[in-house]
């Protein structure tokens, strides 16, 4: 079992190469520049630093201390060591159609790379078409993309934990921190970068609405992989003489300081060519091309780095996505690696096909009901009904159905007494009645 668990290092990065992802690179800045800035940029740090550390604790917790899959972790560690608990499994479901969709968005990266050495698009109109006819017309080399993802995680998930996943981490996250200091020292030189800072930290308060705080709490929440048994599955395979809390810890700073650098960077860039900051999803595959394009030659280099960055980014997001099930498969059903890591990918292979159908001309209509399309409703189900369902889950199992003594003890060897109890107190109030207060205004129930 020993050459098939993390060394401390290597478990660190492959927690931050899970958590540092699209989420940061793609989906941050365009959600901050949705909500206007500063304001959200402190919302988020809020819901990192008190809704997301505390959960990556706790899942943590419950997987060095099982050692066990993310279904049964829960059980083993539960007070009454109660069946029902097995359910903690759910949320590898919702892992693996979240990665479904994962990996042909970064397939589509993969399609934006080859455009940054062929041609990046020079009008906001070729930039808008390049964009919509990948997702609505080029069905075949959105698959081929897909493919070629899924492949690449088959061939990483199968040289195990430290050889594949680990070895992976080590050579990817520095690369990945080199090209986001060349892009930052870059953005420094723009007369624009004060105007990004401003605009990231310099709240504007009224621009915050309850829809705001949910989306700063749900990018907690994504940005840093909870709620689908990834920390709980990376931390089974946590060296003994890893310090959990300290890891967490250091993996929120991590992943909030590349969120926070991604941001710069890119609106030094949006705002050096005067482009809005609201551009949405579209902000990173048409705002930016048409920026890098304006910029010649070095623009393409410029490109090719971001793209990298980006890619670099997500593949080690996507393959910690797929372990969860697979640790799960083998140690429910005996059955070996490589057919849990088959059967996995199989079949979110095929649910990624469907779901990047559902959003072409061709099939879209097909695969639309109840007023969405597949991609819609996955996307749905999982980022903004499953992982605030799977995050209180946590909470309450370790607020009420585990021992207090038994974590006192076990937090004690780590950490001091007053940091166990503002742990405590926060996952079993203050967390759980926040995330059911958002989730229930969602919903609309309040
Ligand atoms: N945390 C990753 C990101 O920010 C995404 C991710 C979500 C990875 C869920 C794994 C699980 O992009």
């Amino acid at each position: 079992m020993k050459t098939n668990s993390f060394s401390r290092i290597g478990f660190i990065l492959a927690a931050a190469g899970s958590a540092v992802g699209l989420g940061n690179i793609w989906k941050f800045p365009y959600v901050t520049g949705e909500n206007g800035g500063g304001a959200f940029v402190i919302l988020y740090l809020i819901a990192i630093a008190f809704i997301g550390l505390s959960i990556f604790i706790a899942e943590s917790y419950i997987g060095k201390e099982s050692k066990a899959n993310a279904a049964s972790g829960y059980q083993i560690l539960s007070k009454s060591q109660n069946k029902n608990w097995r359910w903690g499994g759910f949320q590898i479901f919702a892992g693996i159609i979240i990665l479904s969709f994962y990996a042909f968005i970064i397939g589509w990266i993969i399609d934006y790379l080859i455009i940054s050495f062929t041609g990046l698009p020079s009008t906001i109109k070729e930039a808008e078409d390049t964009f919509t006819n990948l997702i609505t017309n080029e069905i075949g080399t959105q698959i081929l993309f897909h493919t070629i993802v899924v492949a690449t995680m088959i061939f990483i998930a199968l040289k195990g934990i430290k050889k594949g996943i680990e070895r992976l981490n080590l050579i990817l996250m520095p690369l990945l921190a080199l090209i986001l200091f060349g892009l930052l020292m870059y953005a420094m030189t723009l007369d624009s970068f004060g105007k990004a800072i401003d605009f990231m930290f310099m709240p504007d308060w009224s621009k915050i609405t309850v829809d705001s705080i949910l989306a700063a709490v749900g990018q907690a929440f994504f940005t840093l992989s909870l709620g689908m048994g990834i920390i709980i599955t990376y931390s089974a395979s946590m060296g003994k003489d890893t310090n959990f809390v300290k890891s967490s810890v250091f993996v929120a700073i991590v992943d909030t300081a590349v969120a926070l650098i991604a941001g710069i960077i890119i609106f030094s860039f949006l705002f050096a060519a005067g482009a809005k900051s609201t551009a949405g999803p579209g902000l990173v595959f048409i705002s930016l091309p048409l920026i890098f394009a304006g910029w010649g030659v070095f623009g393409q280099v410029i490109a090719v780095a971001f793209f990298c960055a980006l890619l670099f980014a997500g593949i080690t997001s996507a393959v910690s996505l797929l372990e969860p099930s697979v640790r799960y498969l083998i140690e429910k059903f005996e059955m070996s690696r490589v057919k849990a890591v088959y059967l996995t990918s199989g079949f979110l292979w095929i649910l990624g096909i469907f779901a990047l159908l559902s959003m072409s001309a061709d099939y879209g209509e097909m695969l639309t009901f109840f007023g969405k399309n597949l991609f819609d409703h996955m996307d749905y189900l999982t980022s903004s009904v499953a992982l605030p369902i799977s995050g209180f889950v946590t909470c309450i199992f370790l607020g009420y159905y585990v021992d207090k003594n038994t974590l006192k003890t076990k937090f004690s060897s780590v950490t001091s007494v007053t940091v166990f109890n503002i742990w405590y107190a926060l996952i079993r109030y203050i967390v759980p009645i926040a995330i059911a207060l958002l989730f229930l205004n969602k919903l609309g129930v309040i």
